[in-house]
């Protein structure tokens, strides 16, 4: 269909759904076990509801703010997912390009499907773009991946922590784990020889993937280590409950994105937004340490403000980039964006709010009672 005829981000993945190989929508689309976290990723959202404020002028209205720093048009950034090119043969330039459009900040995936200097080179001069970083299980492979990314130019790191072996996603499994190289050309620790020397077998694309990576990490070793090698800003992907907020704040990083990896890792792990909600009511302090980001099942403007009343600086979308740049390459994202953009702003005029700081936590009830 048109472009025009895309009304939500929701017609986006059917009509996404319908264009990708069925292993790329395996990959993409898949979840842990039963799928349970991921549907109540983007369920909890329909658990809040808002406490309406009219007669406040918002003929102007600007949802425009910063994340770490840097500017966004939106409080919404692309968050780090594998493969793009399994989408489309542009792959993660399409995101970069779109991102660039539309004034967004892209992180890019340790296992993205082009090199992270092919997407540096379609990014604009001004454009900020964050790294994901899957930390190999040998230091200095990890440090020379860390210290290529610095050198190219991206502006922070995004340390993964939920991911030290692949949830059981059953639908990914059911599809043959190797990436053939010549068809992705993807520049993982695996691929090129380096071959997994931990166990993979039976754990689909994602565990073939992350097979190298260190499952010993800690806070003790593995935030100083990483600190030593950057002055760039540090954000712990993966945070899933409030004690492990609490021990990221004072392990002196500089923002937690709490995310349970869209439902891809642990079955049963909170969903972000309850996370969110439950670090605001027990420890409103870590706010005010670290900047605060979720992710997984982000679909709607209202999703955003939600998550931006209980206190979050931005949210993530995953899925929703992979599905436009594949159904329509970099046109799909700027009409994404544009999507959010509109029910962004419409929902601050409605509620009440003409700028971000405006939205404060009396303005999310927990229930609709
Ligand atoms: C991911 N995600 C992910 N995370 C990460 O840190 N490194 C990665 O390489 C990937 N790869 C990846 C591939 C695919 C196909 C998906 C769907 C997800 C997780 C991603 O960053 C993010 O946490 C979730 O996608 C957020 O949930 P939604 O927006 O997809 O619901």
């Amino acid at each position: 269909p048109p472009l025009a005829r895309i009304l939500s981000l929701r017609d986006m993945e059917v009509v996404a759904r319908q264009t990708l190989s069925s292993k790329a929508r395996a990959y993409y689309t898949s979840a842990s076990d039963d799928e349970i976290t991921h549907s109540e990723n983007a369920r909890a959202f329909s658990r809040f509801f808002f406490n309406t404020r009219v007669m406040r002028p918002v003929a102007r209205c600007d949802p425009s703010t910063r994340i770490l720093g840097f500017g966004s048009s939106i409080p919404v950034f692309v968050s780090g997912a594998a493969l793009a090119k399994l989408g489309h043969p542009d792959g993660e330039a399409n995101i970069t390009r779109g991102a660039s459009q539309t004034g967004i900040i892209q992180m890019v995936s340790s296992n993205a499907s082009l090199s992270y200097s092919e997407i540096m080179a379609a990014s604009a001069p001004s454009q900020t773009l964050f790294f994901q970083l899957y930390k190999h299980a040998n230091d200095s492979i990890a440090e020379q991946r860390v210290r290529e990314v610095v050198d190219l130019g991206y502006k922070a790191i995004f340390l993964t922590v939920d991911a030290i072996v692949a949830g059981n996603r059953e639908r990914d499994i059911r599809n043959p784990w190797e990436l053939e190289d010549e068809e992705k050309g993807i520049p993982t620790y695996w691929s090129g020889g380096d071959a997994p020397e931990q166990e993979a077998d039976g754990m689909g694309t994602a565990g073939a993937l992350i097979a190298n990576d260190d499952r010993d990490m800690t806070w003790e070793k593995t935030i100083p280590w990483l600190r030593s090698l950057t002055k760039l800003p540090i954000v712990i992907k993966g945070i899933q409950c409030v004690e492990d907020a609490v021990l990221a704040a004072e392990a002196g990083v500089d923002g937690i994105l709490l995310s349970n990896h869209g439902g891809r890792q642990l079955e049963y792990s909170l969903p972000p937004l309850e996370i969110l909600y439950k670090l605001r009511l027990k420890r409103p302090d870590v706010f005010d340490k670290v900047e605060v980001y979720i992710d997984g099942g982000i679909n709607r403007g209202t999703d955003v403000i939600k998550a931006l009343c209980l206190g979050a600086t931005a949210v993530g979308l995953g899925r929703p980039f992979l599905y436009a740049q594949s159904a329509y390459g970099t046109a799909g994202v700027v009409k994404i964006v544009e999507i959010l953009r509109r029910e962004i702003v419409t929902a601050m005029r409605l509620l009440g709010a003409s700028t971000i700081d405006d939205l404060r936590p009396e303005m999310v009830n927990a229930s609709a009672s």
